[in-house]
């Protein structure tokens, strides 16, 4: 069965509000790529806040200016909190886009009950939604943090875990945790290789490409973290679930003509996913038509 539509309006008003205008300057692979990944995310999100009824806290690490806290409210679909961190400069930003937009700040106040909504340049708390500015590499720092902004870490087996490989983590009543991420995959073949050196000429070494061989070898790495179930999928797998109308829509907005090296560039990144899970709530992806993963 291939993914329902779309939820909500990927143009939506937050979006607008608060990407650079710059943005609509990207062209092509990028961007068709980047709306396969928000709705494969998405995906996996809404089914893992389904499963849990919403009862469930979510941390999204390296959540740059992401607009998941105003499309879930707008679905009606906000966990019990929702967690942002990333580099307190990009916070900062945020945070001055929410505060001076009462199109960001109204469905912040308005979900917000109790003690004092705390807003300042570095950080954001209010009831449902918070924004820690912290450096992912200092893991006790943004343990600290987080707790201050009332995150259960009791529901959490080991936070330092969760930071080691999630672009997005989930944690829900009952000590489960789910995680995705976006990272390389088949770097070994031809394609992978000049990928590699690429980055290489632009001094950026791509740390952990050891375990992007393949999907086998991105789930064994979550297996030997400590995970109990492993899935991956390559990104070309998760546009083909997409629905095909939409799909088309975006292709004709990218004149998207250079079809075969976007498959390639597609097969070399992944969704992954692992959860330590009594209910079996990492098998969020059992609709996906095709999947070979379960
Ligand atoms: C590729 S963007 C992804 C943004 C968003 N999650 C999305 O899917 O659109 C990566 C984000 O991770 C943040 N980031 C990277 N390294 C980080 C670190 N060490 N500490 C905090 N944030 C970090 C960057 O600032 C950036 O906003």
């Amino acid at each position: 069965m291939p993914l329902p539509a779309p939820p909500g309006n990927p143009d939506g008003q937050a979006a607008k509000l608060l990407l650079p205008a710059c943005f609509a300057k990207y062209k092509l692979f990028l961007l068709t790529g980047y709306y396969a990944r928000v709705q494969g995310v998405s995906y996996l999100l809404e089914a893992f806040l389904k499963k849990t009824e919403c009862n469930c806290q979510i941390v999204n690490l390296g959540a740059g200016m992401d607009t998941l806290f105003w499309r879930l409210k707008d679905e009606n679909l906000l966990p019990r909190k929702y967690f942002e961190v990333d580099f307190p400069m990009i916070v900062a930003r945020k945070i001055h886009n929410i505060k001076s937009k009462p199109p960001l700040s109204k469905p912040i106040i308005e979900t917000h009950s109790g003690d004092s909504l705390l807003i300042d340049s570095h950080s954001l708390d209010s009831s449902r939604y918070s924004i820690v500015g912290a450096d992912l590499r200092f893991s006790s720092d943004l343990e600290e943090k987080l707790k201050k902004h009332k995150l259960d870490v009791q529901q959490l087996e080991s936070l330092t875990k969760l930071l080691l490989f999630t672009a997005i983590t989930f944690f829900s009543e009952g000590g489960t945790v789910l995680s995705h991420s976006l990272p390389e995959v088949n770097m070994a073949d031809r394609f992978g290789q000049i990928m590699i050196e690429n980055l290489q000429r632009r001094q950026c070494n791509l740390a952990g490409v050891e375990v992007c061989r393949s999907l086998e070898s991105q789930k064994e790495r979550l297996l030997l973290n400590g995970w109990e179930n492993a899935h991956a999928i390559d990104m070309m797998k998760v546009y083909s679930f997409l629905p095909q109308a939409d799909v088309k829509r975006i292709e004709e907005l990218e004149f998207l003509d250079e079809k075969e090296l976007f498959e390639q560039l597609m097969q070399h990144y992944c969704i992954c996913w692992a959860s330590k899970d009594s209910s079996n709530l990492g098998n969020v992806h059992q609709h996906l038509r095709n999947d070979p993963s379960h």
